[in-house]
Formats: C-alpha cells, sequence, structure tokens
C-alpha cells in the first residue's frame, strides 16, 4: 500500500454500487468487482477460458463461436446465472450456473457448470466468491440440490465444451477442482471414466459370434429426425450427432443404437482427428449375444474408414459390465470426471 495508484477509501465511494459487489481482502492489493454476464462480455470469457482451462480436457478457443454455440445461444441462457470477476477492467474469472430442467427429474437440481480464475489471480479468494454467486442465484432459481460439474440430465451448458465426448463433470486433470469444491462443502457424487481406443492401430474385427449376427441384424445410420426428449434436443441437439442403429431384420425391432459427433475442437486440440460416441445402449432383450461387441465394431469400423483416428465414449465408473467391455475393445482411460454435490441446509 502507499503508492497513488492503489485503491483507497475514496476510490471504493466512486465505484458503482450495483451490480457490482467487492472482494477487497487483504490478499491482494486489487479490488476484485463482481457483475453478471453482459452482451459484450464473449470475447473476454475466451480470453480468460484460453488462460485458465489449458488441461486436456477443455480446447483452446481461437473464438467465440463454439462458446457462443453451446452456452449462449440456448434459450435456456439467463445473463443472471453467470458471473464475471473484473479487476482494473479486465475480466479475470467466470463462473457459470444453470437449473437443470430435465422434465423427468423429481427434484429441482442446480448446477455449477464451469469456474475458472486466470492463473495470475488464483488463490486469492476469487474462485470462492464466484461460486458463492452461484449457489445463491441457484438457490433464488427454487434449487433443491447443488450439483457442480456438468452430468446428465444435469448439464444445461458446455457440452461439446468441456469435458470431452460428454459430461464427465470437472476433470481430474483439472487438478484444482476437486479440493475447490470440497473447500467449499461438496463431496464427490459420481465418478466417470473416460474411456479412448487409437484408431490407427490394427483393429481385431473378427469374433465367431457375428457370422449369425450378420446376417440377422442391420446397421443404419443417420441424422435422427427427433431426440428423446426436448431436454435432449437443448444438451445434445447442439452437437448435431448422428444417429447409429442396428435393426433386427425380421421383427424390424432396434436391437442396438448410439449417438456419434464429430468432436471438432478437441480433434484439433488432441491433433486427432476424433469422433465421440454417447448414449450407446443395447436393447435389453438382446443383451448378452455380443451384439454390443459387433454394433460398436461395425461402428469404428466406419469411423475408421472415415479416416478419424480417435474414438472417446464414457462411462459411470460404477457400470462395471460396461468398463468390462470397452476393456476388451481396447478402450483405455485417459481421465476420470467427478460430479459434486453439496446438501442445501
Ligand atoms: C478451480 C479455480 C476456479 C479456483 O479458483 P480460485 O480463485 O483460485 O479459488 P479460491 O482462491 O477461492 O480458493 C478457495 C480454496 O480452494 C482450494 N484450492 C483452490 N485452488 C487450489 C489448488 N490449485 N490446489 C489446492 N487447493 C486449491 C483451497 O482450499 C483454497 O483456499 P486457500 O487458498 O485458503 O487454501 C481455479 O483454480 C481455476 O480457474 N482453475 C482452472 C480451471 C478449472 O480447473 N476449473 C474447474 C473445472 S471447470
Amino acid at each position: 500500500m502507499g503508492k497513488s495508484s492503489e485503491i483507497t477509501a475514496s476510490t471504493y465511494n466512486n465505484l458503482p454500487t450495483q451490480p457490482f459487489a467487492r472482494d477487497d481482502r487483504a490478499r491482494g492489493s486489487t479490488v476484485v468487482e463482481y457483475r453478471t454476464f453482459r452482451n459484450t462480455d464473449p470475447p473476454r470469457l475466451v480470453a480468460v477460458w484460453n488462460d485458465a482451462f489449458t488441461q486436456r480436457g477443455a480446447p483452446r478457443l481461437s473464438n467465440n463461436t463454439l462458446i457462443e454455440r453451446y452456452v449462449f445461444a440456448k434459450s435456456i441462457f439467463d445473463r443472471k446465472g453467470l458471473f464475471v470477476a473484473e479487476s482494473n477492467g479486465v475480466v479475470v474469472g467466470f463462473a457459470h450456473a444453470g437449473m437443470s430442467r430435465n422434465p423427468f427429474s423429481t427434484q429441482a437440481v442446480g448446477t455449477t457448470c464451469l469456474i475458472g480464475v486466470r492463473p495470475a489471480h488464483q488463490r486469492q479468494g476469487i474462485g470462492g466468491e464466484l461460486l458463492k454467486r452461484c449457489e445463491q442465484y441457484l438457490r433464488d432459481q427454487g434449487a433443491e440440490q447443488l450439483t457442480a460439474g456438468g452430468h446428465w440430465p444435469n448439464n444445461p451448458f458446455y457440452m461439446g465444451l468441456y469435458g470431452g465426448c460428454d459430461s464427465p463433470g470437472f476433470l481430474k486433470s483439472a487438478a484444482a477442482a476437486e479440493p475447490f469444491f470440497t473447500k467449499h462443502g461438496y463431496r464427490v457424487d459420481l465418478s466417470v471414466q473416460v474411456l479412448q481406443r487409437k484408431l490407427d492401430q490394427p483393429m481385431k474385427m473378427f469374433d465367431a459370434r457375428f457370422l449369425p449376427l450378420r446376417n440377422r441384424f442391420d446397421m443404419q445410420f443417420g441424422t435422427p429426425r427427433r431426440l428423446l426428449s426436448s431436454w435432449h434436443e437443448f444438451i445434445h441437439g447442439y452437437l448435431d450427432p448422428l444417429q447409429f442403429i442396428l435393426n433386427d431384420r425380421q421383427t424390424g425391432s432396434w436391437v442396438a443404437r448410439t449417438l456419434v459427433w464429430e468432436m471438432e475442437a478437441f480433434s484439433i486440440h488432441w491433433r486427432r482427428p476424433t469422433v465421440g460416441i454417447f448414449d450407446f445402449e443395447v436393447n435389453p432383450p438382446y443383451r448378452g449375444q455380443a451384439v454390443g461387441r459387433y454394433f460398436l465394431s461395425l461402428i469404428m469400423k466406419y469411423i475408421q474408414d472415415q479416416f478419424f483416428t480417435l474414438v472417446e465414449i464414457q462411462l459411470d465408473e460404477n457400470n462395471e459390465a460396461g468398463r468390462r467391455f470397452l476393456r476388451s475393445l481396447d478402450f483405455e482411460q485417459v481421465d476420470t470426471g467427478q460430479v459434486f454435490v453439496k446438501s442445501i441446509q
């Protein structure tokens, strides 16, 4: 303190009072102001993104296009749920909260979808202040449960932009997330495995059990006319996924189905053309007959023929059968997602 550029009591008096709130804790000499989103913010948020999210699960953004698409363009976007921290007119962090509007949820769940502070401003309480505002916003929206880290169906924003082929919560490769949320009263509710398979290595396609399946089933793919629900449209529609379906020739019934999308931004980030697979499902009567293996092998062969070199799937950690299934197809774990939860007092 003592230099002319530093903040004094009279400086505080000249700063606007609303909608700002200030954190002038003694840790740093600058005043941090908090406000909600403005239409001119996107380029500044992209700058924070590129500074704060440098891990494997968050692609570098070269402009606003993707964040507009996966966040601001959604009709459910509410500017009052996105909080910005500014220091000396520069955006140094932001956090974004949103309610899950899944029509089948039995509880009102509010999620802190993303939080990032520029490295030079971390460990000064800014993340904590942003999180507090997110929680208050969610409470005001009627949340009965607070979660942090998007995971279906509580992932209103950022699917396609953060976390990989699906929303896995916050990735462990973002090392600060777990201590940060634990410190703020959250606990890990769910872990998600992020699994990848390289396609520029040989694929063992032969399995004697596939032979009869070839005659019984047909694979089709195309743009789905509609997704399973309006909430699916809100979350998955923005990815423009293709649907692959295996049909039973005799009965006409679906045997297995999944959605597949081209992970463009991640492909650039990882320097590998990558495809994401999610909502992979074998119709229960057809389970236990190597159908899943056959279907996924066909899809991977198709993707490989299109010159993609990596495929990603995510799986809840307690899905032991799924894990064995994917391991048998040479998928390897590359990261772990964590969904945090905090009970409302
Ligand atoms: C996670 C993040 C938002 C925290 O922001 P922050 O402003 O540094 O957080 P705070 O200063 O409010 O930290 C509060 C507490 O969280 C814990 N914490 C925060 N960062 C930590 C770290 N890197 N290692 C261990 N504990 C950490 C500490 O207990 C800290 O209290 P302390 O400083 O008194 O020890 C910030 O580290 C960040 O932007 N990281 C990169 C992006 C990211 O990973 N986001 C989460 C996934 S989207």
